[in-house]
């Protein structure tokens, strides 16, 4: 099986991963979980540039495109084939939505990325409201950036509220973390 996690930043992504991954081991599977951007050398240049300034818009998508290349065949492609879930954190979907803040067409990126990266079984949106979100990554009212991460996380979340596929859940992600986790395995195959 392969589950990819989305949502905007703040919506506890990492700690559902961490949780489906130990549910899923308890019933005997061999589970892999991993995360986009890497930390291979694309996704460790990519995440320097948030602090040592952001790369071009086109050299941004190029190196998620190349860091979910040698992801797709050097890990997740591997693991599938070995039989093992793969449980992501982060896929395309994430490109569509903040590379389709930078100006890229989501849809014209859905199509690059399909040329390359296998579909997932699921996705889970974790969907929470934007000041929820804000505040658990600590932006707040009045900081020099806020208007700006405001604003490109709600086009981020409307760019997840248009994906319209059968392997889409959308996730309340406001409730606590247990309740969220009971919420997901609802929508696992039996
Ligand atoms: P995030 O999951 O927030 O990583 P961290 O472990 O550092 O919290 O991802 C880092 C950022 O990368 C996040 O703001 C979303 C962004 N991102 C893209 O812009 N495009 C992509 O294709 C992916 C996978 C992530």
């Amino acid at each position: 099986m392969f589950i990819v996690f989305e949502g905007i930043d703040g919506t506890g992504k990492s700690t559902q991963v961490q949780r489906l991954a130990e549910a899923l081991r308890a019933q005997g599977r061999e589970v892999i979980t991993s995360k986009e951007p890497t930390d291979g050398p694309h996704g460790k240049r990519l995440r320097d540039s948030a602090e040592t300034g952001r790369l071009s818009p086109q050299e941004e998508l190029d190196l998620f495109h190349q860091d979910r290349l040698e992801h797709v065949e050097g890990l997740i492609k591997p693991a599938l084939a070995r039989g093992q879930t793969v449980i992501l954190d982060r896929y395309f979907f994430s490109t569509m939505a903040y590379q389709g803040v930078r100006g890229f067409d989501p849809l014209e990126i859905r199509r690059l990325n399909e040329e390359f990266a296998p579909l997932p079984d699921l996705v889970f949106i974790l969907e929470l409201d934007l000041e929820t979100a804000l505040e658990r990554i600590g932006v707040r009212d009045g900081q020099a950036n806020q208007f700006e991460q405001r604003e490109a996380l709600q086009k981020c979340h409307e760019v997840f509220a248009s994906l319209r596929d059968d392997f889409i859940h959308r996730i309340d992600a406001q409730k606590n973390p247990e309740e969220v986790h009971q919420d997901i395995v609802q929508h696992l195959p039996r």
